[in-house]
């Protein structure tokens, strides 16, 4: 293909071309690794951000994968370079990952910006790595792909298919009921993950990167392939492929990610059956390419778009790997098409629509036709009322029925021990009906926004039968957990949002076909209280929590730091060299 850029035109012609001390510098340290002019002379220089880590697992396969996508480039006529960049492993980071997703996208968009980078593969795939990471080269600016870690193989325990996080849930609770023992669960927890890749539920990984997808940052059906598979080192070479021409096409990411891409990823979400935490990153994703995006626009959505995944949790029977060969992503897009902007441009250069053309589903029962869905609508709900004015949600199609529509007493707890070991406690006062609360683990009370919102139901009513309970908190969870439980409350409790008023025995209301959440309490009551409410505790003195805490924003915009949102001042620009 002859270029539409001319080689002079690469970003990083003005750190090799020129004849000047610098570029000298430059050249010279290149040639230190051995490379030639042949290497790099007029030719794009391709950065892959690398989220590999000893301390994430589901980005294990990273370091042989980076080199296939190298392949690619060099194929293509592109110069690779790897840079690593924060893992962001959902497992081991604590108090919680979401405390450093706007660390990497930060980290992302100044690597970007300060290296003579034309343009990113961005490697990533664990929960917040996908948002941080295109967060992260939105803001950068220069072209870019998405390339998806894959989800791990189906877990096995004694013939039985297990599915990462919500089979732990279900798993442990029957422990704590006495139905497991101990042996059991060493082998249970053997069996679990079985290979590298992301989770294979539909929890926030496989959520977010079909999102990357449906927004058109990743190849046609790159986000189903399993980690293992040899089509993934396929697609990584693709990509590497795919990148070079898109720095010659200059395809930045402002053309393709547009309110179209971003409503089209809505609803592929909703269709998926897809993780609570979607909302709070594709709103911050949004906002970073400049569209506003709100909460309305995903209740909107969940009230038109049926869940056809049959993909757990919310699904019953299937994981990752039935809906990859159940055709995958472009299938489901394909049923959806009634819904869809299919004149979105996508990072390969085609239309949505294009890249869709002979999208086949293998198996309905996987990926259900619109006629026969899962659940006609209610992926997500948003509620609001006195005790969330600006919103919190909930995952009607992951909770039991009867608690959609539900009046009973508060059970208020602080903070997650006192919570936590509550909960264990066999003489608690409690009852099915009772609505469990848990506030200060919002955005800046957790901090960082924790993934607690899952409440263990008390020990004393799981040993009874109980398996689901109202909940409400101002915290995140885990896209592959389940229950009635509602999330995100805005503003959160510990900025005195209502959230920190409500008492144990106060009654509440909630509504979810009518989109209402009410705590019973009088107004004057509730302004007596206000009155009446501590100064929180700071939660960091030093470091980059205490910069976390005070550039941090509410869940209903995205959690994302008001010094890196687009509108919040001049472009950074391109350095001085
Ligand atoms: Fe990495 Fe679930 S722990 S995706
Ligand atoms: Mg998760």
């Amino acid at each position: 293909m002859k270029p539409r850029k001319s080689p002079d035109a690469l970003r990083s012609a003005r750190w090799f071309a020129d004849d000047d001390l610098r570029s000298f510098g430059h050249r010279s340290r290149l040639r230190q690794m051995g490379y030639a002019p042949e290497d790099w002379a007029g030719k794009p220089v391709i950065a892959i951000l690398n989220t590999w880590s000893d301390f994430n697992s589901c980005h294990a396969h990273f370091k042989d994968r980076v080199e296939d996508i190298k392949r690619g480039v060099f194929q293509a006529g592109g110069f690779p370079l790897e840079i690593p960049v924060h893992s962001v492993s959902e497992t081991f980071l604590k108090p919680t990952s979401m405390l450093y997703r706007n660390m990497l996208a930060m980290e992302v968009e100044e690597v970007i910006r300060a290296h003579p980078v034309d343009g990113a593969v961005l490697m990533g795939g664990c929960d917040k790595s996908t948002p941080a990471l295109l967060m992260g080269a939105t803001s950068a600016g220069v072209p870019a792909i998405y390339v998806p870690a894959g989800p791990m193989l189906r877990g096995n325990w004694n013939g039985k298919t297990l599915g990462s996080g919500s089979d732990a849930w279900k798993f442990w609770d029957e422990r704590r009921a006495g139905n497991i023992d101990q042996a059991a669960w060493n082998e249970i927890e053997g069996g679990i993950a079985r290979s590298y890749g992301h989770c294979m539920t539909m929890g926030t990984a496989s959520t977010m990167t079909a999102i990357a997808e449906a927004i058109g940052m990743t190849l046609p059906g790159a986000s189903s392939i399993p980690a293992p598979d040899a089509g993934h080192m396929r697609m990584c070479a693709a990509s590497g492929r795919r990148i070079v021409d898109m720095v010659w096409e200059d395809l930045v990411p402002a053309r393709i990610q547009t309110r179209a891409a971003f409503e089209n990823a809505i609803t592929v979400a909703m269709a998926m059956g897809c993780s609570t935490n979607a909302i709070i990153h594709l709103i911050a994703q949004a906002r970073r390419a400049g569209c506003d995006i709100t909460l309305d626009d995903f209740d909107r959505a969940s009230r038109i778009v049926p869940v056809l995944a049959n993909v757990r949790p919310s699904g019953e029977a299937y994981l990752m790997e039935d809906f990859y060969f159940a055709g995958g992503l472009p299938a489901l897009m394909g049923r959806l098409k009634p819904f869809l902007h299919l004149d979105a441009l996508t990072v390969s250069g085609l239309r949505l629509g294009e890249t869709l053309e002979g999208a086949t589903v293998y198996n309905d029962d996987v990926i259900r036709p619109l006629e026969n869905p899962i659940y006609a609508e209610g992926a997500l709900a948003v509620l609001r009322g006195n005790l969330a004015p600006d919103g919190c949600v909930i995952k009607p199609s992951a909770c039991a029925p009867h608690l959609r529509v539900h009046t009973g007493p508060a059970l208020v707890f602080d903070d997650y021990p006192s919570m936590k070991a509550a909960v264990e406690d066999e003489s608690l006062d409690v009852t099915p009906d009772h609505v469990l609360v848990l506030r200060n683990a919002g955005p800046l009370g957790g901090p960082g926004m924790p993934e607690w919102g899952m409440l263990p139901i008390p020990k004393k009513l799981v040993k009874e039968g109980v398996r689901d309970m109202l909940r409400i908190s101002d915290a995140r969870m885990s896209g592959t957990s389940y229950g009635a439980c509602i999330l995100h409350v805005a503003p959160e409790s510990y900025v005195g949002g209502p959230l920190a008023l409500i008492a144990t025995g106060d009654m509440v209301r909630v509504d979810v076909p009518n989109r209402s959440i009410d705590m019973l309490v009088p107004e004057e009551e509730l302004a007596r209280r206000r009155a009446a409410l501590p100064a929180p505790e700071p939660r960091f003195e030093r470091g980059y929590g205490w910069m976390f805490s005070r550039h941090i924003g509410q869940a209903n915009q995205g959690c994302d730091f008001d010094f890196l949102e687009t509108a919040f001042g001049a472009p950074a620009g391109e350095p001085a060299i």
